[in-house]
């Protein structure tokens, strides 16, 4: 089964894609950007992706008319056209293309190109095991809520990471002590039968599993506090664990040199990972 991409209108094998190097994405990074997964051969949390890359969009003035229609057939095109199992979907939209200078261009439209390929699982031995994870200062722009693909920072932590040993990076605000996110995922602690994730805003993305997992623990009656998280707190918290597309939920199990609880996926965490499996079951 071919990787696909759906790039100026057509289906192609992604080996023979390609972008121009007068987009605007190769010179500025200046697009924002969409990953979202099929579960059981649908696609999951659909309108807030979409609900998302509005904002996104909105908020960097791509002029992109966004048709969600539109787009949930092009979307299920390529899923059907690659054939996969579980899909995964990359979507980018760029300024479109222009020679370099500031200015936004006017002549050209902007870019969209899809990308579907099969969705990666986590393995069972990574699940069962848990995630290490270092704190690393969060030297990002102030605008982490917009999902642009000007990601070097992510990649810069995530691989510091990797080179010490550890699976992933969690930022942290070393001016004000407080956590934010992982590289690609969002963070919650779980304190006694509490969850506590750092609140939306600025500093973070709005993850749709995030949000999802919110609602999933409040409806099973377990409390969620969404606000500022002293660092502290994760080197003293009982369990954590990330939330992302691809990480559904999944256990921190150590936060640089200092285990949490047993140093291995906590009640909760599994409690969670099943009721969001549970839950995909009735989408
Ligand atoms: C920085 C960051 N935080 C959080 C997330 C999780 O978002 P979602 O739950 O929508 O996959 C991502 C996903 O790519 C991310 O890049």
């Amino acid at each position: 089964m071919p990787d696909i991409a759906y790039i100026q209108g057509k289906y192609i094998p992604l080996e023979e894609a390609r972008l121009p190097l007068t987009d605007r994405a190769c010179y500025f990074a200046d697009a924002v950007y969409e990953v979202f997964a099929t579960f059981g051969g649908k696609v999951f949390l659909f309108d807030e992706h979409m609900a998302r890359l509005e904002r996104s969009l909105q908020a960097v003035r791509i002029p992109f008319a966004l048709d969600r229609q539109w787009m949930a057939e092009r979307v299920a095109e390529g899923i059907r056209r690659c054939g996969y199992t579980e899909t995964l979907i990359y979507l980018q939209i760029s300024r479109g293309e222009a020679l370099r200078e500031k200015k936004s261009p006017t002549a050209s439209p902007p870019t969209l190109f899809m990308t579907f390929r099969p969705k990666p699982q986590i393995p069972p031995d990574v699940r069962e095991r848990g995630l290490s994870v270092l704190l690393v200062p969060d030297d990002r722009w102030a605008r982490c809520n917009i999902k642009t693909i000007m990601l070097l920072p992510n990649i810069l932590a995530h691989q510091k990471a990797l080179d010490n040993g550890f699976d992933d990076a969690v930022f942290y605000d070393a001016q004000r002590n407080v956590l934010h996110e992982a590289s690609s995922a969002n963070l919650f602690l779980a304190a006694g039968n509490r969850l506590i994730t750092p609140a939306e805003g600025p500093k973070i993305l709005s993850g749709t599993v995030r949000s999802y997992v919110v609602r999933l623990a409040r409806e099973n009656g377990i409390a969620v506090e969404e606000r500022d998280v002293e660092v502290g707190e994760i080197l003293r918290a009982d369990e954590a664990f990330l939330t992302g597309t691809t990480s559904e939920v999944l256990a921190v199990v150590r936060v640089n040199q200092t285990p949490l609880g047993d140093g291995r996926p906590g009640p909760l965490t599994r409690r969670l990972h099943g009721l969001f499996l549970e839950s995909l079951k009735h989408l």
